[in-house]
């Protein structure tokens, strides 16, 4: 279970139906699936978090942070790294050093605004450039990147990637590059594809910046766990303890040269 499909009654229950005018067309289309309520469907409910409280999924993105040896198997010294549902930049920060041009392609407003914030603070020389853009529909020529790597974004459902996601990241890599999906929720639908998995052992823990703010978002976005974090007293909490698979896998293609 990756964090988009954590089980939250608690974050379903903050948004309804009359929250939906936030999307635009071409994010309704792919998100609002049903009877379009988020009470019923966490998926969306996460989507409207984004849009509506980014901040907030800032401060739980920050606190999960991943397996350093994800990271580290990542190519680098390339020449043109993108990355697909940046987000606020858990994954786009680590990128910077890796490639000579990073190109991170987000859709919701948002959190391109809050990555916007963090890159002009990290002095990177206009290496970074970010788009807006969907998995599905890449502002991006063929053949154009070494390294197409998306974090805790893709998954086999239309919406947030599916076949028609992984077509594109596929395409815009060039052959012999390298297509990453980190923290998959389906390896085996990812395998089926030619993709193979590394995972990376060790402890890990959840590392929120207080021990207020581990209870606050832990009655958020891990309810269940919450009596727990508050025994443990501490702002470093191991994932079991969330009931959240740590972020410590990838599943990778080298495209064929
Ligand atoms: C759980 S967040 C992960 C963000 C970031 N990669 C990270 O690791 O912190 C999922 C991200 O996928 C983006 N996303 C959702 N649907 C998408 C789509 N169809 N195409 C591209 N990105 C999408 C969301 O806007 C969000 O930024």
């Amino acid at each position: 279970m990756t964090e988009a499909e954590a089980p939250s009654r608690e974050l379903r229950r903050r948004y309804t139906s009359a929250d939906l005018g936030v999307f635009t067309p071409e994010e309704a289309r792919r998100f609002v699936q049903g009877d379009g309520d988020p009470q019923n469907d966490v998926v969306l409910a996460w989507e409207l978090l984004y849009r509506l409280e980014p901040e907030l999924y800032d401060r739980l993105a920050s606190a999960e942070r991943l397996h350093p040896g994800v990271v580290g198997w990542l190519p680098c010294g390339v020449d043109r790294i993108v990355e697909v549902g940046a987000g606020t930049g858990r994954l786009t920060m680590e990128l910077i050093g890796r490639g000579r041009h990073l190109v991170a392609v987000e859709p919701a407003l948002p959190l391109r605004q809050i990555l916007e914030r963090k890159l002009a603070a990290a002095n990177h020389g206009n290496r970074v450039r970010v788009l807006h853009g969907f998995f599905d529909q890449l502002p991006l020529a063929d053949d154009s990147a070494d390294l197409v790597v998306a974090c805790s974004a893709f998954t086999p459902s239309p919406g947030h990637g599916g076949e028609a996601g992984l077509a594109e990241m596929e395409r815009v890599c060039r052959p012999g590059g390298c297509v990453a999906i980190i923290w998959p929720n389906h390896l085996s639908w990812l395998a089926a594809r030619g993709y193979q998995h590394v995972s990376f052992p060790g402890p890990m823990s959840v590392e929120f910046g207080s021990y207020a703010d581990a209870v606050e978002l832990a009655e958020i976005f891990y309810a269940k766990a919450a009596g727990e974090i508050r025994r443990l007293g501490e702002r470093s909490v191991p994932f079991e303890v969330l009931g959240l698979n740590p972020p410590r896998d990838l599943a990778f293609k080298v495209l064929a040269g």
